[in-house]
This record gives C-alpha cells, structure tokens and sequence, in this order.
C-alpha cells in the first residue's frame, strides 16, 4: 500500500470515527493514530498506528510520512493544552505540511466558554508552528443536547435567553471529510461549524418534549444556583468551571449564530435538533 497522507485521531471515539469512516468510504488512504490498537476500527484502507497526544516520540513515530494531520481535541483534562502542544510538536519534527483541527465557535482569549480559550490557545499554538492549518470551529454538539437534561426532565444552567447553533457530529465529519479529501484548497481557512438554527433552551426544551412525548422543562440558574446544583458530582474546579461556562456562554449571545459553513462545505443542509432526533 502506499504511504497514507491523510492521518486521523480520535478514530476510536464519536467525532474521528465518523471521519474516519467517511474518508474509507471515499477511497481516501488513511492512517488511524490511535491510543489503544485493539479499539481502532477495521477500516479499509486504513492503517494504524499508536500515540497518545502527551508522549512526543510516539507522537513523531505515528506521523512520519504523512501530509496531512487531521487532530480531534483530547478529552478534557487540565494537561489538554500541553498534550496538544507536543502533539503539535510531534507533527512538526515528523514533517506534517498541514493540521486540520477541531477546535469551537468562538475562540478566543476572552471567550467565556472555558474551553473556547483552551481552543483558541491550541490554535494560536498551531499558526505559531508556519505550518498549513484549517480550523474547524464546531458550535456545541447536537447529538449531546438530551444529555443536558437530568433525570427529572429539567436542564438547568445560566444560559437565560440566550441562543446556541449546536451542530450534529455527522455534520462536521461531512464537513471534515471534504476538507481532508482536497486539503490544501482549504489552507489557512477559518470555518464555524453550527446548525441551521439558533435555538434558546426553552426552545431545546420544547423539542425535546415533543419528540420524548413527555414534559422537558428549561429552568433558568443564577450562577450560584448552578455551582450549587453540580455540588453532587464532585467534580473537579476546572471541569465544572466549564460546564456552567456553556451556559453563561449562551447567555452572553456566544454560542448564537449561523453559519453557511457546514452546508457549503458538506454539500447539503446542516441538521435541525428535530431531524437528528427523529434519526433516532
Ligand atoms: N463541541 C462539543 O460539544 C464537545 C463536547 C464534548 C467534547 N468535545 C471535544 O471534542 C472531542 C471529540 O469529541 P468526541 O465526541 O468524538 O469524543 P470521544 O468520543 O470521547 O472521542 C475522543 C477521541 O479522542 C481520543 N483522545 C482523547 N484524548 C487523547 C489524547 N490525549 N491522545 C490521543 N487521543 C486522545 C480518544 O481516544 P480513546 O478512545 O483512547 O480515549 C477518542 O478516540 C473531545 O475529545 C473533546 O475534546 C466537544
């Protein structure tokens, strides 16, 4: 086989694999940089190779050879931003011309998301590097808005009025997989990714009470309520610091707009909350 240009991460996880599987499908050469060899999916014309983004000689082992670096955003912990550092790091040394990163709608220094900042850091990292990036900045997943309720039908959080353009996973892979299929057409590009509405969460409540057939109500936190109502998880600081921050980012109008991206580049109309759920 020859040598794949095209590496993905994330592959054994919701978003990589989608792309992953969208870019087999299409008969683009891939390699799966994975954590874990045994959990990678059976693609074809995919390889695999291990590194976890915090060891850099793995990291560079993993992306010898390749062109482009498709990199999903580790799992949330306090040392993210320095394992994507070095995975950027790894990238460079091996050679890697391009990372097209998944990074979220409104990043930047001052976002009141605290991830956004974490993203924004991630990306300014990767401009700093001279190599070709293109960011994906996906709005909030769609597929996980039924997981902001709790158990008694109720999603509480600070987010007030304000609206949020959550996008569904299938459309960023779509979105994703054309960029990687013609990478270099998309160099130094800046994409947001959302849905095609901008719904409050009284709204998000409303659609889940139709398509659930039972009563989903949104109920308005002051902050401290907020703290107050994840006390229970024990959670660490950091971790509920963003949770409550996706609400008072939809609060301050953060998470609010649509965007013609994913519809542009996937080539057909992003997803409605209605529509995903009807999917099933
Ligand atoms: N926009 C949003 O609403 C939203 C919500 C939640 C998360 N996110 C971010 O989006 C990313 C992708 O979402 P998802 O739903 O696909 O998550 P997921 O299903 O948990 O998959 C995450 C993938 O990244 C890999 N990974 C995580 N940390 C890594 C590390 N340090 N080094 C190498 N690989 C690592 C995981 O490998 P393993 O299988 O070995 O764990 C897995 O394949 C998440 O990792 C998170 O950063 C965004």
């Amino acid at each position: 086989m020859s040598t794949p240009v095209v590496a993905v991460t994330g592959a054994t996880g919701r978003l990589g694999g989608r792309v992953a599987r969208r870019l087999s499908a299409a008969g683009v050469a891939q390699r799966l940089v994975v954590r874990d060899a045994a959990r990678a999916p059976d693609l074809p014309g995919a390889s695999v190779a291990v590194a976890e983004y915090g060891d850099g000689p793995a990291g560079r082992a993993a992306l010898s050879g390749v062109g482009t670096l498709f990199m999903v955003s580790a799992s949330e912990s306090p040392d993210r931003a320095a394992e994507h550092r070095t995975f950027v790091d790894s990238a460079v040394a091996a050679g890697v011309e391009r990372i097209v990163y998944i990074s979220f709608y409104g990043a930047s220094p001052d976002a009141t998301f605290a991830h956004a900042r974490l993203h924004w850091e991630t990306e300014e990292y990767l401009r700093s590097t001279g190599l070709a990036t293109v960011m994906l900045r996906d709005n909030l997943y769609l597929d996980f808005l039924p997981a902001l309720m709790g158990e008694d039908g109720v999603i509480r959080g600070p987010a007030g009025d304000g609206r949020l353009s959550a996008v569904a996973q299938d459309d960023i892979a779509d979105a994703a997989a054309a960029v990687l299929s013609d990478p270099a057409r998309h160099d130094g590009k800046v994409y947001d990714l959302t849905g095609p509405e901008e719904l409050t969460m009284t709204e998000v409540a409303a659609i889940l009470t139709a398509h659930l057939g039972r009563q989903v109500r949104y109920v308005d936190e002051t902050l401290e309520q907020a703290y107050a109502s994840r006390a229970h998880y024990g959670a660490p600081q950091w971790e509920v610091d963003a949770w409550v921050s996706t609400y008072t980012a939809v609060a301050a109008g953060e998470m609010a707009g649509v965007s013609p991206d994913v519809a542009d580049l996937a080539g057909h109309p992003a997803t409605t909350l209605a529509e995903l759920l009807a999917r099933g």
